[in-house]
């Protein structure tokens, strides 16, 4: 079986509900047919925007949820409520919610747990801070990572599973990692998923690579053997930018 390629987008805190529904709109105009399109949105236009896809090559992802099922948590979003109103997908461990939010592995393991048990995928960000690329132990930083939290999956969760490596340091900031930094952290990841899970499952598991990436530079990235598409923030706001990051992963 032939790995998924996919391009997401991470609408993070943006867009008003017109704006949403518009952009939407003119993404399925594009008639993409062929590709994979993941939209994480805010949590209040799940339900109508996964309505407007429906039967489309457009799944919905929600940009959190909370680690546990259900009770007294004021102002929270569960798993199950997310799978009820038509969630596809679930991203967890990004560095904003690491880094304002406080969420370390334990935490981030328990929400990817969590939404599998409620039939949610999972998107799993992964990725180093600056110091650590500069210190060169970049490949150590991530390994640490994946060992405390997707690399204690169940296999049948792994399958269920998109990773996504965004360094922090690409992140809103228009520096890129090159195509080839990219390409050796995803070798990396891939090689600790198949002595975890397996070769086939490794071969199987869709990498993508976040940060900074836009039209200009999203073809050389996605060029590489590992890179199986993107995770966008800021050029998945606009049709005119994400749609041919879209055909850059055809
Ligand atoms: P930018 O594409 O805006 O750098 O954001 C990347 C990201 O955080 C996606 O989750």
């Amino acid at each position: 079986m032939k790995r998924r390629r996919v391009v997401a987008g991470n609408w993070k805190m943006n867009l008003n509900s017109l704006e949403a529904n518009d952009l939407v709109q003119d993404l399925l105009s594009l008639k993409h047919e062929s590709a994979r399109i993941i939209l994480g949105v805010p949590f209040v236009y799940i339900a109508s925007l996964a309505r407007l896809t429906n039967g489309s090559n457009i799944e919905i992802a929600a940009q959190n949820c909370h680690h546990e099922q259900k009770g007294a948590y004021t102002g929270e979003i569960s798993v199950e409520m997310l799978k009820s109103i038509g969630t596809d997908y679930v991203i967890l461990g990004h560095s904003e919610r690491r880094e304002y939010f406080n969420e370390d592995d334990t935490l981030i393991l328990q929400k990817m747990q969590l939404a599998h048990e409620a039939g949610l995928k999972v998107i799993y960000c992964c990725g180093e801070p600056l110091s650590v690329r500069e210190a060169g132990s970049q490949n150590e930083f991530v390994q640490n990572q994946l060992a405390q939290s997707l690399l204690k999956l169940s296999a049948e969760e792994m399958k269920n599973t998109i990773v996504a490596y965004e360094p922090i340091w690409a992140i809103g900031t228009g520096k890129t990692a090159t195509a080839d930094q990219a390409q050796s952290m995803h070798q990396h990841i891939r090689q600790l998923i198949s002595a975890q899970f397996g070769q086939e499952i490794a071969d199987q598991s869709s990498i993508l690579y976040g940060g900074s990436v836009k039209p200009a530079n999203a073809e050389e990235l996605f060029s590489k053997d590992d890179v199986d598409g993107g995770l966008v923030g800021g050029a998945s706001l606009k049709a005119e930018l994400f749609g041919p990051i879209i055909e850059a992963n055809l």
